[in-house]
């Protein structure tokens, strides 16, 4: 039987009693796998890696060893929220490693965008490697594969992701939800009482604020762009749109345009707004966000984020514009 093939008779997991069914067929088929020896999981704070460490705590405690590794490009408090769920409710092993200076100091002047996403993706690799080597004993690697990942294999994240995990690493891999759809993973992460903004959180590309901040990355940019995206995604929640749309996000470009603050000039980067709705990135539409929540977003935006001085809303659907500005 091929392992990466879902049954046809296997039934969708749309309720709770469902995914409580499925938690407690993997949390056993997990202790039966790893029996008393450890686990390795580099968590990223997303949906599948969370929902994977949920199981894997639930069915092996602390033989799971999860690796956090904060890149300096996560949008604002997610690095703060994957302590405080996972090592702080859930007890969990976490070993929280903040590479930030480590990121910066290489993406430093540099402008290309699939340069950058490769610095990334390569650095990431070299910080978790570094960790698991400090580690002894670890006998497996879990990873939040789910079946999107396996059956596009010329999806999102193998075309986007620069590398993935060392190939060498001797490690037997734990795929628990390797057969579910996002929509399942969702249930089954709700049902193991993960945060309801962590399960629906929108897609967040694995290089992060990286590929948002763009051209070169400079500290002072990316800190506006963090601030002006915590902004957007507040006012989202507020006004009902979080739900509605599937993804939203601020870009900043590397120029200024002349504005004014408090009678004098001031230059500041644009913070572009994008929100667009789609079934699968390919293509996808732009949604229509109310202008008074346009207006309270820029109002907001351009008086509490320094460096900032304007906010556009980009209107291009995909295609032409791809949903990232780079
Ligand atoms: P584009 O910009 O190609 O994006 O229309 C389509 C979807 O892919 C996400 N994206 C990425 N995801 N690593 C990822 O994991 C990446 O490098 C990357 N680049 C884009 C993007 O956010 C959108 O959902």
């Amino acid at each position: 039987m091929n392992t990466n093939q879902r049954p046809e008779s296997m039934t969708r997991i749309t309720t709770p009693e469902l995914a409580k069914a499925f938690i407690d067929e993997q949390v056993e088929a997990l202790r039966a796998q790893i029996g008393d020896k450890k686990v390795l999981l580099a968590l990223s704070g997303g949906v599948d890696s969370s929902v994977v460490a949920a199981l894997l705590i639930k069915a092996v405690g602390k033989q799971l060893v999860c690796v956090h590794v904060n890149h300096g490009l996560m949008r604002k408090g997610e690095s703060e929220q994957v302590i405080k769920v996972f090592g702080e409710s859930l007890g969990a092993n976490l070993i929280y490693v903040d590479a930030t200076d480590r990121f910066l100091d290489l993406l430093a002047g540099v402008a290309e965008p699939e340069k950058k996403r490769k610095i990334i993706g390569g650095e990431f690799i070299k910080v978790f490697d570094e960790e698991a080597s400090k580690l002894e004993g670890i006998s497996f690697l879990a990873q939040g594969t789910i079946y999107p990942d396996i059956i596009e294999s010329k999806g999102v994240k193998a075309h986007h992701n620069v590398g993935g995990l060392p190939e060498d690493m001797e490690f037997e891999l734990v795929e628990p939800v390797k057969l579910l759809f996002k929509d399942e993973v969702r249930v089954v992460g709700d049902a193991l009482g993960l945060p309801h903004n962590m399960v629906y959180r929108q897609p967040f590309p694995g290089p992060g604020l990286g590929v948002r901040c763009l051209g070169a990355i400079t500290r002072d940019r990316l800190e506006a762009l963090r601030e002006a995206d915590a902004i957007l995604r507040e006012e989202f929640d507020k006004n009902g749109l979080a739900g509605k749309v599937w993804q939203y996000f601020i870009s900043v470009p590397d120029f200024k345009s002349v504005g004014v603050k408090d009678d004098k000039r001031y230059e500041g980067w644009p913070a572009i707004i994008r929100a667009v709705n789609t079934t699968d990135a390919m293509t996808a539409t732009i949604e229509e966000i109310p202008y008074p929540v346009l207006h309270t977003i820029t109002a907001r935006i351009t008086a509490e984020v320094p460096g900032i001085n304007r906010v556009v809303y980009d209107l291009t659907p995909k295609p032409t514009g791809t949903i990232e500005w780079e």
